[in-house]
């Protein structure tokens, strides 16, 4: 390495230091786990020390009711934020989970795209709202790692994610038709890295709903790791009642049952999520 090579390196790092890892979690398919993820992974990363923010970008709004969020508490969303009437910080509600914060959603944001009509920013209002998160924050608002609740469409709104985002996880149903919809992912993927966000990356894939006693999902398995290799996690999340359960009481699974083997499995996915995270920072 060369000492200018050296000096932009270090550029690199310094821009990088103080910035949180945005990860979207996407798929256009409905009811694959991307929510269940978000607020399970967000919590097992907060359990092992990471301050983290999840940003609802969904118009259910499924993640926020999910962390025991109360509609009626939700004084700005993330469609204000997105609409420009407010910045992200002011909508960021803490969460039960210590370390773990939540920009909730409404369903005002099913409305935005005619709202924001043909912006030329409109792509970007994501990206730009996160930009200053962490300028001058106190802790645990210094997130390390904030977490996009993606909608089941390849809308604004996910396109608004990836845009902003440094890598997506792919949460993949163990099911027949797992595979089909993915090419198209993978496609949007390519189509932002080519137009709006030259550094995005395919964190990783992770099984939801696996269950071994099933010979279907044992072979959408093979089949998922055969198409695409090294990006899917070894831990899979086993299909779980108490998993299914801890929304209805607002909470994340690891709070509702930490023993469970959906627990179990959320907090071994956060392990692998931060080894990654190692691994890229090296490579880049
Ligand atoms: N591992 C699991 N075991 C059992 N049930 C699960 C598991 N993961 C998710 N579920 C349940 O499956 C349903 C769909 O999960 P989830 O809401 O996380 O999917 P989603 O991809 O966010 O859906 P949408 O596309 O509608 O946003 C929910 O009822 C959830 O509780
Ligand atoms: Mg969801």
């Amino acid at each position: 390495m060369t000492v200018i090579d050296q000096i932009y390196q270090g550029d690199k790092d310094d821009k990088r230091a103080g910035q949180p890892r945005i990860i979207a979690l996407a798929n256009q398919k409905g009811g694959v786990g991307k929510t269940t993820t978000a607020i399970n992974l967000g919590t097992a990363l907060a359990a092992i020390g990471e301050r983290v923010l999840i940003i609802d970008l969904d118009p259910q709004g499924n993640a926020s009711t999910g962390l025991g969020i109360d509609r009626r508490n939700r004084n700005y969303s993330t469609y204000d934020v997105l609409i420009g009437e407010v910045g992200l910080r002011e909508a960021v509600i803490a969460t039960a989970v210590p370390r773990l914060s939540i920009a909730p959603s409404t369903m005002d944001l099913s409305g935005l795209e005619l709202e924001l009509g043909n912006a030329r920013d409109r792509a970007f209002r994501l990206r730009d709202a996160i930009a200053g998160l962490n300028h001058n924050a106190q802790p645990p608002a210094d997130y390390t790692y904030v977490l996009i609740d993606c909608p089941p469409s390849l809308n604004l709104l996910t396109v608004n994610a990836m845009a902003a985002s440094d890598a997506i996880l792919v949460p993949l149903q163990c099911e027949f038709f797992a595979l089909e919809g993915l090419s198209q992912l993978l496609q949007t993927v390519e189509q932002v890295r080519s137009t709006l966000n030259p550094d995005l990356t395919i964190h990783g894939i992770v099984l939801t709903m696996f269950d071994s006693r099933n010979n279907l999902s044992n072979q959408v398995v093979a089949d998922v790791r055969q198409f695409m290799g090294k990006k899917v996690y070894d831990t899979m999340i086993p299909r779980n009642v108490r998993i299914s359960e801890a929304p209805s009481y607002g909470k994340p699974v690891l709070v509702y049952d930490l023993k469970c083997t959906g627990s179990e499995a959320y907090l071994r996915l956060a392990t692998e999520v931060i080894q990654r995270e190692r691994e890229l920072r090296t490579t880049h």
